[in-house]
């Protein structure tokens, strides 16, 4: 059947969220030229009042600044992406129900419809904020990465590279000192490398695109105190969203979900003293799904608690992993975890020494050993019985498998 012509034609001229992307970008630098020829302007001004220049000097900085002003009020008033709304609009209220390009127009009108309101949020926030597009499914690529704290100090990370595709769980580990702390701090964007790369879903990330980038990851670090900010969980959790400047309307029911997420739901109106380290860092999680990354590094983020608060942190990671969404990394101390993870990425002296299945990582437990690192207590389990002369076979990752392959010992 012939595809609506006014959509078709619609189709090949639409925006799209790299459009906004492009929009967005100029936008920020069109806003730092602004602040930056006000700098300039108040500073000359200044000087002429200490009589060190001439006023036809303040005079062209003024003119600068105007200059600048004026291409950013033009750039905010362009209505692109209004009249993209309004031409796939006028398409649907014209269009039968019944044609057979009734819902891809109601889509395409979705989509626009979501689209200015990005703009607007774009506009609101001077092109600092917006999403970026997902331009493939490689979560996290890091090339050839250096690192060092100061100029002559040593090398921190010593050229590490890794692909992390999306909906991984990629468990990090290495002895105290090994650079995972540093690693992630560059992934979040906080520290810049000193050389390589890093990409998150195909995106570069530069010094102009950082805030934007950082949307796609999320963190949750090792002490519960730090990271309570709020005066109650509602508060905490809501913190992060006015920084996004999400609608204040639709903040009570992203938090109430958030909070349901981790069981943390009947704690809304209470205080941080109130609570236990595990439930602290439950907020903690709370607080970093409700800005919804599709990456979530957890530093640590059981490695102060009790037994019980890790049991239940470590729950609600396997939870995130099952349900496919979220890429998380996961830096660890704790040997028995890497069995829940897809991937091991192991850290010495800031280099990374490998990066493969948790099978293929545990096969060699001389190699873990001399990265400093234990085994999984179910490698303990086959090694003291292979110490005993019983030939086990390796690699168990439940206690199930365990049992059964000890029971297959001749
Ligand atoms: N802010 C800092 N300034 C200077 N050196 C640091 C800083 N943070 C960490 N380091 C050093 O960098 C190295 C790696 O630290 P880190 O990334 O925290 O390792 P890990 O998380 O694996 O324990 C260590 O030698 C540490 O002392
Ligand atoms: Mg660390």
């Amino acid at each position: 059947m012939k595809e609506n012509e006014a959509l078709s034609q619609y189709s090949k001229e639409r925006l799209t969220k790299k459009d906004l992307n492009d929009f967005s970008i100029k936008l920020n630098d069109l806003n730092e030229k602004v602040d930056e020829s006000l700098e300039d302007y108040l500073d000359t001004k200044k000087q002429y009042n200490q009589k060190q220049t001439t006023k036809e000097q303040v005079k062209a900085k003024k003119e600068v600044y105007e200059k600048a002003k004026e291409r950013y009020n033009k750039a905010i008033k362009i209505k692109a992406f209004k009249n993209n709304l309004d031409n796939i609009n006028s398409i649907v209220n014209k269009m039968d129900e019944n044609d057979p390009s009734y819902q891809k127009a109601k889509e395409e009108e979705k989509y626009a419809q979501q689209l200015y309101n990005d703009f607007k949020e774009v506009v609101r926030s001077r092109g600092k904020y917006g999403s970026l597009e997902k331009l493939n499914d490689i979560a996290v690529e890091v090339k050839n990465l250096s690192f060092s704290y100061d100029e002559n100090g040593p090398l921190v990370l010593d050229d590490v590279s890794f692909k992390i595709n999306k909906g991984e769980y990629v468990a990090i580990v290495g002895h105290n000192g090994s650079g995972k702390s540093t690693l992630s701090k560059i992934l979040i964007g906080v520290i810049t490398p000193n050389h390589g790369t890093v990409k998150m879903f195909g995106n570069l990330m530069t010094p102009q695109n950082v805030e934007k980038v950082r949307q796609f990851i999320g963190i949750v670090f090792q002490n519960p105190d730090n990271q309570f900010i709020g005066s109650t969980v509602q508060d905490d959790i809501a913190f992060g969203l006015e920084n996004k400047r999400v609608d204040p309307k639709d903040m009570p029911g992203i938090i109430l979900d958030a909070a349901t997420r981790v069981g943390m739901q009947n704690y809304l109106d209470k205080e941080p003293l109130m609570l236990s380290g595990g439930q602290k860092q439950r907020v903690a999680i709370a607080s970093t799904l409700a800005l919804n990354p599709d990456i979530i590094i957890f530093d640590e983020a059981t490695s102060m608690l009790d037994p019980k608060g890790k049991r239940e942190i470590k729950e609600i990671m396997v939870d995130l992993k099952n349900e496919g969404h979220k890429t998380i990394l996961s830096i660890t101390h704790d040997m028995d975890e890497i069995l829940n993870a897809t991937k091991v990425l192991v850290m010495n002296q800031g280099k990374m020494i490998k990066f493969g299945t948790p099978d293929e990582v545990m096969k060699d437990k001389n190699f873990l050993r001399s990265a400093g690192l234990e085994l999984p207590f179910y490698g303990m389990v086959e090694e003291a019985l292979e110490k005993q002369g019983l030939t086990i076979k390796s690699g168990a990752k439940t206690l199930d498998e365990l049992v059964d392959n000890i029971c297959k010992i001749k």
